[in-house]
Order: C-alpha cells, then structure tokens, then sequence
C-alpha cells in the first residue's frame, strides 16, 4: 500500500487516539533478536517500509516489509528504531521462475536492504512469481543467500538473519526443499504460511531450533498460542489486520499481552 503514513493509517481504518495507546510488552527472542512481543505484522500490507512510523503505535513486536523487488523501494525503508516493532524486509523479484537472473535479484535486494533489516526473508510463496519452495535451484538460491549474509557480516560487522517464506504443503507430504535445507545450508529460520498445527509442530521439530515465524489464518488469541504451543517463535497476522486494524492487535495480545505470545 503506497501513500502518506496519515493517508495510510486513514485507509488501515487507525484511529490516531488509539495509536500509542501502551501494549503491555512481553519481550520474546529469536534469531538472537528480542521482540518486544510475538505477534508481528506480515508482508504486503506496507511494501516500502513508508508506513512503519504509523505501525510503530500499533503494538506489533515485528512489521515485515515488502515484498521489496526494485531497489527504490529498498531505498525507502526506515532504519530499524531502538525501541517498537522489529523490522523484517520481505525480498524478491519481479521476475518469475528461480533463473540466475532471479537468484541475483535476490542477492541484490539482500544487500540493498540489509542495513535497515533486523532480518531478512526470501520470499518464495508468491502465487504469481512461478517459483515456491520446491522449485529447481531453490538449493542455489539458499546457497546463494546465505553466502551474501556470510560476506556482509565479514566485511561490515553487521549479520542480518535470513529466513525463507513458504508454503508448508499438506500434512504428511514431504517438507519443501527450501525447509528441509534450512539447517544444512545454515539459514536462521523459515517463515511458515500453514494453519495446520500438527504441520507447524513437525517442521518445528524438523528445524531443530531454527526460529519459525507462522502466519496464515490467525485471528484470535487462541490462534496464536496455538501456533506457539507448536513450537513457533513469533505469529503474524495480515487479514485480521486488514479486517480489524488495531483492535485486531489488542485481541491477540490482550490488556495483559496474552500469555500466550510470550513466546516458550
Ligand atoms: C492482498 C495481499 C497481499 C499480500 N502481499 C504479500 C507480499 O507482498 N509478500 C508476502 O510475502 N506475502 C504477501 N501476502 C501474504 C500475507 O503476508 C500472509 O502470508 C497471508 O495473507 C496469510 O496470512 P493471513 O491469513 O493472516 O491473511 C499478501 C496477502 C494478501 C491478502
């Protein structure tokens, strides 16, 4: 959604007298990062990062930004604050498959919005971009990435976690590519689109410690301790956001932030 923060927040139905109003926090970790609270919002609602000052007062613990794939939007991100939400950066392409010229892509996006990230993430669960977590090459891509965070950090002193976003697939299929490399090729963590419990468990399992961020279908307070109780890290919602705005923030953490986005 493009526009001003205060055309944005008109359109995202925010009262500014409800904005800054204090959420309770409950500091959770993952990736070595603390949150100030599980929940987070996630990516598509704010594509350039221009609305995080608005989303600041809303109580998220974590706004995901993007899916940035030109490097103008890259440019607009906000530096992550000291204090209120985490800011993750959603990347992709605009391309479609998972060619070299995508793979750069990536790396590319990687590095033009690594200094204004708390983490990464690779987006690979676009309906429309003709790749997923099982594409060919999806091995190279990881590869690719990591090695990019790696160079980054060695060169600059800065390590930006990097994680994958995809579809979880149905219970008892095999697990994507993308996740069943996870550990091996040294990702920091994947984020999950599923709403199936016993999925989010295994692959928790799977991922032996890696964080998982589950988003898709939360709604309630109920949803996301679910998905904790399955070993997720962090929540995130978007169509209650979309549907419910704020209120929608104060329903899952609660007047006491919810118990149940305290993380483990
Ligand atoms: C209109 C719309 C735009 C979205 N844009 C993106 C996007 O740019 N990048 C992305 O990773 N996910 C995008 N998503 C997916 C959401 O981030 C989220 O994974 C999905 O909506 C499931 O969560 P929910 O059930 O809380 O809506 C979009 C979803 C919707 C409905």
């Amino acid at each position: 959604m493009a526009g001003s923060p205060n055309t944005a927040s008109r359109v995202a139905g925010i009262d500014r007298q409800e904005m800054g109003r204090p959420l309770p926090s409950n500091p959770v970790k993952a990736m070595g990062i603390e949150f100030p609270n599980a929940l987070g919002l996630s990516a598509g609602f704010d594509r350039t990062g221009a609305l995080v000052p608005v989303l600041a007062g809303v109580g998220f613990g974590h706004v995901e930004v993007g899916t940035v794939t030109v490097p103008t939007a890259a440019a607009a991100i906000v530096e992550p604050a000291r204090s209120g939400p985490r800011i993750g950066v959603n990347i992709g392409s605009a391309r479609l498959g998972l060619d070299a010229h995508v793979i750069a892509d990536y790396c590319a996006r990687y590095r033009d919005v690594a200094s204004s990230a708390d983490y990464v993430v690779a987006n690979l669960s676009s309906p429309y971009a003709d790749r997923d977590g099982n594409s060919r090459q999806v091995d190279l891509l990881i590869r690719r990435l990591t090695e990019v965070r790696d160079a980054l950090f060695r060169n600059c002193g800065f390590y930006v976690p990097l994680l994958v976003k995809v579809e979880g697939g149905v219970r008892g299929s095999p697990l994507p590519t993308a996740i069943s490399l996870a550990k091996s090729c040294g990702l920091d963590g994947v984020v999950l689109v599923s709403s199936c419990t016993r999925r989010i468990a295994a692959v928790c399992e799977y991922l032996d410690g890696l964080a998982l961020i589950s988003v898709s279908g939360i709604a309630t307070l109920e949803d996301a301790e679910a998905r904790i109780a399955a070993g997720a890290a962090l929540v995130q919602i978007y169509t209650a956001f979309v549907r419910g705005g704020p209120q929608s923030v104060r329903a899952i953490l609660g007047s006491d932030c919810g118990a149940g986005c305290s993380g483990q």
